[in-house]
């Protein structure tokens, strides 16, 4: 592992993110219906924001432009391994009265040379440099040292949230729609990957500040249960329902599936298919039987992930709710009927069906994407909103532009406000026993693998849970794997490089304090684009500089006053390690 490539920094490779920066800001403000900038509380937290103070005050003397503006152009400057460039950098381009466009580059560079030229160093502000476009400030190191430290020990689990870089987004409220697995069919790594990413994003919105809303959409509705009841019928068991539903429906459906190649099977699961919908009594209550226990079920093992969910919602909620959709899209004029009697919309721009979605069967019932509008009208009438994310893989991306496109021609402006954050494919998850069908056995593999793991490590010490411990850890490795790279990117699953014990090693010490400051930005950047890999890549890169520091600042046999200091530095980096873990999804353990 090259760990220049795991250091956090933008995705252009620039170091100089202040335009960026001051772009999301933008875009943040616009967005805003509620809450406004509170420049007055920008400093609630003084420690973390007074080195961008301190160096906005100066120059907001010397450029006559108030601190607030300056403030936002001021951004730390990530880690290089080779040297020590610079601790903050001001971006002249996000400055100048004339927006960045139309400078040109030697101008920006002789810009930041001039102004470099004219700020003096303070008590705060130890070096002063003109970089390409950029003014470099470096920070006293014993005071960047302390500040630090202080500030991360003060704020513990709110390290980095109070910073003021949160302080002008409004709070809002989230609803997350993730995981939704279908009953009865197989629990895919797509499901896996749809939970612990929309746990992570929940978590961090909750973090944040943001009032979230977890929802689980089963795949509780469709023909799959007319064959699944007939299924249960004929293979059924109700002791193996109650004590392993997953499993026993999965085994129905798969033993049904073969049946109904004949014609009869096939009628008779049509047959209670309708018969659900026709609300029939005594088939509904299998139905509910089957949804219940395979919900209990899944709390008990999204526990074992540390994840959990307001409301299990599903398809089977908007059955009659989506022919109120079809209704309403009939009144304005939207659906249109083909000759086979199925009904479209028109998403075209030129209205000439060369883009449509269908929303209706001949027989006049709904399909996926109509119980996805009445879902989504639905949760806007019983939580009112500002923002509504699903997390589903990259292949259903297609469905949800047209979600979102057909809300809007209904009228809902909100539709603007709907997220679908996709994720790429993983190949060859596969676990001893074979191909993944549950959750469960993903669970089981990691932490199987990781206690083998741990069994065979002379540095393991004897602990307390060595079960749990393992879970844990084991977890931790497949969501770290999982989270490396960017959500939209498919990787090959390999359950050795994800559970390797070590990874790249060595930064320079020097840098220890410094790179902790910069965790507001970090978490920043994560909640702007929902990517959990910047958070990632920065405790990565903390636990390397973390075990560096270990080895060369010893606390036992060191003076009193100096032992403490360094206690106060791991102490520091241990919490951030932890609030970081936590918002992943991950739950630290103290042995291993
Ligand atoms: N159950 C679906 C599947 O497994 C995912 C549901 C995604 N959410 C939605 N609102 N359509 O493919």
């Amino acid at each position: 592992m090259d760990y220049s490539s795991s250091r956090p920094r933008p995705e252009n490779g620039t170091i100089h993110p202040a335009p960026g920066r001051a772009e999301r800001r933008r875009k943040a403000g616009r967005g805003r219906r509620k809450g406004r900038s509170r420049p007055s509380e920008w400093c609630h937290s003084m420690a973390a924001c007074s080195f961008r103070r301190s160096i906005a005050s100066q120059l907001s003397k010397v450029l006559d432009l108030p601190p607030e503006n300056l403030i936002k152009a001021i951004s730390a400057v990530p880690v290089s391994k080779k040297r020590h460039v610079a601790d903050f950098q001001l971006s002249i381009a996000s400055i100048a009265e004339d927006g960045s466009s139309n400078c040109l580059t030697e101008n920006l560079q002789l810009q930041a040379q001039k102004l470099a030229e004219r700020l003096k160093c303070d008590a705060v502000v130890s070096e002063i440099s003109a970089g390409p476009g950029t003014v470099n400030f470096t920070i006293n190191r014993e005071l960047l040292a302390k500040t630090v430290l202080q500030q991360v020990l003060k704020d513990g689990s709110e390290y980095g949230v109070k910073s003021e870089l949160f302080s002008t987004v409004p709070r809002q409220k989230a609803v997350i729609e993730f995981s939704s697995p279908n009953i009865a069919k197989k629990f895919h790594i797509g499901h896996l990957r749809s939970t612990i990413i929309g746990n992570f994003i929940a978590n961090l919105k909750v973090a944040l500040g943001h009032e979230v809303t977890r929802i689980n959409y089963l795949g509780d509705w469709g023909m799959q249960f007319g064959l699944l009841g007939v299924g249960f019928q004929l293979f059924g068991n109700r002791e193996k329902l109650k004590s392993s539903p997953l499993q026993h429906l999965f085994e129905v459906y798969v033993e049904i599936n073969k049946a109904a190649e004949d014609e009869d099977t096939k009628k008779l699961a049509k047959d209670f298919f309708r018969r659900m919908e026709e609300h029939d009594e005594q088939t509904l209550s299998l139905w509910k039987q089957f949804r219940d226990f395979s919900i209990e079920e899944y709390i008990r093992i999204y526990e074992r992930l540390g994840v959990h969910f307001d409301e299990y919602s599903g398809e089977s909620f908007y059955q009659e709710k989506s022919q109120e959709v079809l209704k309403m899209l009939e009144d304005k004029g939207l659906l249109q009927k083909t000759t086979k009697g199925t009904g479209i919309v028109d998403l075209s721009e030129k209205k000439d069906l060369s883009s449509f979605s269908t929303v209706m069967r001949s027989d006049g019932t709904s399909l996926y994407i109509t119980r996805d509008l009445a879902a989504a009208i639905d949760r806007m009438n019983k939580y009112s909103w500002d923002t509504m994310i699903y997390v589903t893989d990259k292949s259903q991306s297609n469905h949800f532009q047209h979600l979102f496109q057909i809300l809007k021609l209904m009228g809902y402006d909100w539709a603007e406000r709907c997220q679908h954050v996709s994720f790429g494919l993983v190949q060859g998850m596969k676990t001893r026993r074979g191909e993944v069908i549950f959750l469960e056995d993903v669970l089981n593999e990691v932490r199987s693998r990781m206690l083998q793991n741990m069994a065979s490590a002379k540095t393991t010490k004897e602990i307390e849970d060595p079960v749990e411990t393992a879970e844990k850890v084991g977890l931790a490795a497949l969501i770290i794997q999982d989270f490396r790279g960017l959500l939209s990117s498919d990787y090959q699953f390999s359950w050795d490089r994800a559970l390797q014990s070590r990874g790249d090693t060595g930064v320079f010490l020097q840098y220890t304090h410094a790179r902790l400051h910069r965790y507001d930005e970090v978490l920043y950047r994560s909640s702007q684009d929902l990517q959990p890999k910047h958070i990632v890549s920065y405790l990565l890169t903390l636990s390397h500089l973390a075990a560096v520091a270990h080895k060369t600042l010893p606390v036992k046999g060191s003076a009193p006053q100096l032992a403490q200091a360094r206690l106060c530095l791991f102490q520091a980096a241990r919490s951030v390690l932890a609030n970081g873990m936590k918002l992943l999804g991950i739950t630290p353990v103290t042995q291993m």
